[in-house]
Formats: structure tokens, C-alpha cells, sequence
């Protein structure tokens, strides 16, 4: 888990990455982590959690984990009292579901709600009103492509990532002239462990993964790395320009057809 020196400084921060035992949130811890800041690995599986703490531990970064379902209101408050001040939050856990109209209960659509929407708004809850005494902080959160159109056969998914860009522009409005900035990251497909279990859920995945690179324009998927890397900038003080803000990092997709 070697990472190259960052250009971006983030020495003296604190940032707190939710779901980063796994795909894009592991490689934004790493990211922030190799840009001097102190990172807080939070995940629901402890064991992949305290493995990426671990690991940046042992390139020298100072990283803990804390176990949390992001679904929880108390949990995360509960987090935000024990920890001291968070100046970059991390919304990046997230879960999908395949499926229309007709594949789609209310109970997916509950359950993805109540991580990829609640689970933002709780951490906001917890963490936002320290950076606003503070008058300084990043709020980071993981949307999709699926947040600004619609995905085929990701009903849930689309609802609730369009929720979050919803959310983090009504934060970015509400919170202007405050210091703390709001902003989401819209991926593509990314080859992590989430896209490579939707793929096994098709009848055949090797279509289904040349189908999946194919909405990129450019033919690929993202590596979590190219994902990491606009995170590192909406942390930094260098996107101190930058709140409201939807990165599209899709290789093209939403560009047109
Ligand atoms: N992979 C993609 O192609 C892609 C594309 C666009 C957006 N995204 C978004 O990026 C984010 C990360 O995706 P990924 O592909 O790295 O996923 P992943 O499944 O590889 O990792 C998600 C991590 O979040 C954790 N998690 C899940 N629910 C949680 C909860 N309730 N509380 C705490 N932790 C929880 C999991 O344990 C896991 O470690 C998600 O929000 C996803 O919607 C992914």
C-alpha cells in the first residue's frame, strides 16, 4: 500500500473516511493519509476497516480504525463525541442494488436509503457543527454518475444518489460564508469489489463487465486511485473555490452520445 509524495499538504488535518475498507474509500484514506493528514479508517466490517488502518500504519501514516454503520444517527454521534476535531469528512459508503420498477421492493429502497442518504446526513449531523465553530472543513461525498441521470435498472440506486447531490448542494447553500465546503464526486464504473459483485450477479459477467466499461467514453473503468485523486483536491485548501461543486470523474460518460 506504497502512495507517491502528494502535491497536495494536508499536515495537521484530520479526516475521516467512511467504507474505507474497501475500493474508492480505502484508496481516499491512502490518498489523504500520503498527504500528511490523520485519517480515521470508518467502516461497518471491522475486519477490512482495521486491515486498511493497518496497512497505512505501516507506510507511516498516522490512521486508526472506528467501527460505525453509517445508518445510525446515535452511533455517529456517538463517534463525534469520542474523537477530536475532523476537518475533512469522507461520505463515501455507499450500496447498491440491480433491479427496475418491478425488481425493486420498498425494502431495497429503504435499505439503500438508509445508507446512501442517511448515512451522509448523519455524519453531517455529528461532524459538521465542529467545522462550523471552527470555521474550516472539507465535506466530501460520494454520489455517481447515477446522481446527476439515470443509471439502467438502478432505480434505488439513481433515487438515492440524485438525493445526494441534492444534499450536498443544500449544504453548500445553507453553509455558505462559513468556511466549510460541500461537494460531491460523481464516479463512473470503478473496478472495486461493489462493481465486481454487481457484475457476478448477471447470467454472464464477462459481457456484463465489457458492457459495464463500455458507458465510459473513453472504453474503461476507473482505477479507485483516479477517484482518490479528486478527493485529495476537495480536501485541500487549493479547492478553497470549490463548494456545491459535482465532479464528474466518468471518463466521459454523462458528456453525451
Ligand atoms: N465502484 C463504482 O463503480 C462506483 C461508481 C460510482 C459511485 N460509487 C460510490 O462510491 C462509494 C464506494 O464504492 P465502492 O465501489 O468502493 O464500494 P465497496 O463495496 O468496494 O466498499 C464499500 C465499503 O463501505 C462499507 N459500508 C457499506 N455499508 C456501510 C455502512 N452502513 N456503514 C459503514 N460502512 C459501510 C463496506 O463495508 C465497504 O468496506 C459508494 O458510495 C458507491 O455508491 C461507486
Amino acid at each position: 500500500m506504497s502512495s507517491a509524495p502528494s502535491v497536495f499538504n494536508l499536515a495537521g488535518k484530520t479526516a475521516l473516511v467512511t467504507g474505507a475498507g474497501s475500493g474508492i474509500g480505502q484508496a481516499i484514506a491512502r490518498a489523504l493519509a500520503a498527504a500528511g493528514a490523520r485519517v480515521w479508517v470508518v467502516d461497518r466490517d471491522s475486519a477490512a476497516g482495521e486491515a486498511t488502518a493497518a496497512a497505512l500504519r505501516t507506510a507511516s501514516a498516522a490512521a486508526e480504525f472506528a467501527l460505525l454503520d453509517v445508518s445510525s444517527e446515535p452511533e455517529a454521534l456517538a463517534l463525534a463525541a469520542r474523537l477530536d476535531a475532523v476537518d475533512i469528512l469522507v461520505n463515501n459508503a455507499g450500496i447498491g442494488h440491480v433491479g427496475n420498477l418491478t425488481a425493486t421492493t420498498a425494502a431495497d429502497l429503504d435499505r439503500l436509503h438508509a445508507v446512501n442518504v442517511r448515512g451522509p446526513f448523519n455524519l453531517c449531523k455529528a461532524f459538521v457543527p465542529g467545522m462550523l465553530a471552527r470555521g474550516r472543513g472539507s465535506v466530501i461525498n460520494l454520489a455517481s454518475v447515477g446522481g446527476v441521470v439515470a443509471v439502467r435498472d438502478r432505480l434505488a440506486y439513481t433515487a438515492t444518489k440524485h438525493a445526494v447531490v441534492g444534499l450536498t448542494r443544500a449544504l453548500a447553500l445553507d453553509h455558505s460564508h462559513t468556511g466549510v465546503r460541500f461537494n460531491a464526486i460523481c464516479p463512473g464504473r470503478v473496478e472495486t469489489p461493489f462493481v465486481q459483485a454487481r457484475i457476478a450477479e448477471y447470467p454472464d459477467p464477462a459481457k456484463a463487465y465489457r458492457e459495464m466499461a463500455s458507458t465510459q467514453l473513453n472504453g474503461r473503468m476507473a482505477r479507485p486511485d483516479e477517484i482518490a485523486a479528486s478527493a485529495l483536491y476537495l480536501a485541500s485548501d487549493e479547492a478553497a473555490m470549490v463548494t456545491g461543486s459535482c465532479l464528474m470523474i466518468d471518463g466521459g460518460w454523462t458528456a453525451g452520445k
